[in-house]
């Protein structure tokens, strides 16, 4: 058995002590033959590109995050475009709107988002969004500026009509250990994802899933995901490691 894990940052400062160590680890042992490192700033897109570079079973993504809007700079935008040129580079994101964080900036937000997605359909790549309380504001986006290869809604809110209208509009659907916790309305959500659109990820080093939450995340922990959609859908582990295996390699064009 193997592990796509489709989104997770070992870009993040909190791997500088044991980034090597972990990532051999993860492949050597853990069965996680697959990792999408997500760029969501220049500094750390360019540091993902990298680490994909160095590590054959790592991928990379680049874009500027909503929640880091002071990289929004037309020089910027350019940078984006040039890691997106490199074959490493499978999707450009994250990208997208995050109105829980930052209220007083929407246009800029919708403003930049729209311009990350033109960089993408312009080097025919998918997309990576994050949305968090904008749904109504990310669909629009999505309906009004189509993007050519699709993408993904990553550690996508349990929110069942964003997630129909990410199904409607052609996109896969990734959960994350949020689908574990405690109280979360994981069942209703998961159910609504036919099984060739669902991805899987951890989001690393954030969203630790249970029973694990509070320490530092790693791509081992996808599987404490996947085993929560196989309960959900009343099918083998096996079966969602290789399905979400198929679909990470289809969207991201491996
Ligand atoms: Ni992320």
């Amino acid at each position: 058995m193997e592990f796509f894990d489709s989104h997770a940052h070992y870009n993040d400062e909190k791997f500088d002590i044991d980034r090597k160590a972990i990532l051999d680890k993860l492949y050597n042992e853990e069965q996680i033959t697959r990792i999408t490192c997500v760029g969501y700033n220049i500094k750390e897109s360019k540091f993902a590109l990298k680490l994909a570079q160095e590590n054959s079973f790592l991928f990379a993504t680049a874009g500027i995050s909503p929640n880091d809007i002071e990289d929004f700079t037309e020089i910027n935008l350019k940078e984006i475009e040039n890691i997106g040129k490199d074959p490493k580079c499978v999707a450009i994101g994250e990208i997208g709107l995050d109105y829980y964080w930052n209220k007083e900036n929407k246009e800029l937000q919708k403003e930049l988002f729209i311009k990350q997605i033109e960089i993408a359909n312009c080097l025919d790549l998918p997309i990576v969004i994050h949305t968090r309380d904008a749904a109504v504001d990310t669909i629009k986006i999505l309906e009004e500026h189509p993007v050519k290869n699709k993408g993904i809604f990553h550690c996508c809110p349990l929110n069942q009509e964003l997630i129909k209208n990410a199904l409607r509009l052609g996109f896969y659907v990734s959960f994350s250990g949020n689908i574990t916790f405690k109280n979360a309305k994981s069942e209703p959500a998961v159910s609504l994802v036919p099984l060739d659109r669902l991805l899987i990820e951890t989001d690393s080093p954030y969203l630790t899933p249970e029973p694990f939450r509070g320490t530092r995340n790693d791509s081992s922990k996808v599987k404490l995901v996947a085993q929560k959609v196989a309960d959900i859908k009343g099918i083998s582990l096996e079966e969602v490691a290789k399905i979400t295996y198929q679909n990470a390699n289809t969207i991201f064009k491996i």
